[in-house]
């Protein structure tokens, strides 16, 4: 768990960015219906219109549809506004929550990532899944017939 002045620091940094142009990544917030921030969708940019899908919802309000609804809306604004070709999304092998939402999100499991990141004094695979823009779109209109 992060530290307050650790999550200050990070929260700030994040506003900085928001503010500069061109800008590298977008944050949705996710409030519940007390008006409580308990959660965010990010996508950061990456070459040729593609861009990275991260998230996170506090442990309380797990399993609740908040990351699934937060997330579909940041996926059609980064296709849609962004104009995003792929979208990709990359989690830790043992992240059974973060696997569900992707498949729920009809990402496609493209591979394992080897030694990924460097967490908690080790370094970590990754699994790496995408939605590409096409696939969105058909999804999206399946569901709605
Ligand atoms: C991944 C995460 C954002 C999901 O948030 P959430 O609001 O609980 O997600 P939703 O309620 O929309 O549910 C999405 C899917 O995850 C499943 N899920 C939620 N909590 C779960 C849990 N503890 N264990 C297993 N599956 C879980 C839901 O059942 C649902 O799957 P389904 O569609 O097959 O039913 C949340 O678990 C989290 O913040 N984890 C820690 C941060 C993290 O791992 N971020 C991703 C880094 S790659």
């Amino acid at each position: 768990m992060r530290s307050r002045d650790d999550q200050t620091e990070r929260l700030a940094a994040d506003f900085t960015r928001a503010q500069t142009e061109p800008r590298s990544d977008y944050y949705l917030a996710i409030a519940n219906c007390d008006d409580l921030l308990i959660g965010f969708v990010r996508i950061g940019f990456g070459r040729d219109r593609s861009g990275e899908l991260g998230y996170a919802v506090r442990f309380a309000d797990w399993g609740r549809g908040y990351a699934s609804e937060a997330a579909a809306l940041m996926i059609q604004f980064g296709l849609d506004t962004l104009r995003l070709h792929r979208i990709q999304a990359a989690c830790g092998p043992d992240n059974y929550a973060s696997q569900r939402l992707l498949a729920r999100l009809r990402f496609v499991p493209e591979g394992r990532i080897r030694d990924h990141v460097f967490t908690n004094d080790a370094w970590r695979d990754s699994l790496l899944y995408s939605v590409l823009e096409h696939e969105w779109r058909s999804e999206v209109v399946r569901a709605r017939n």
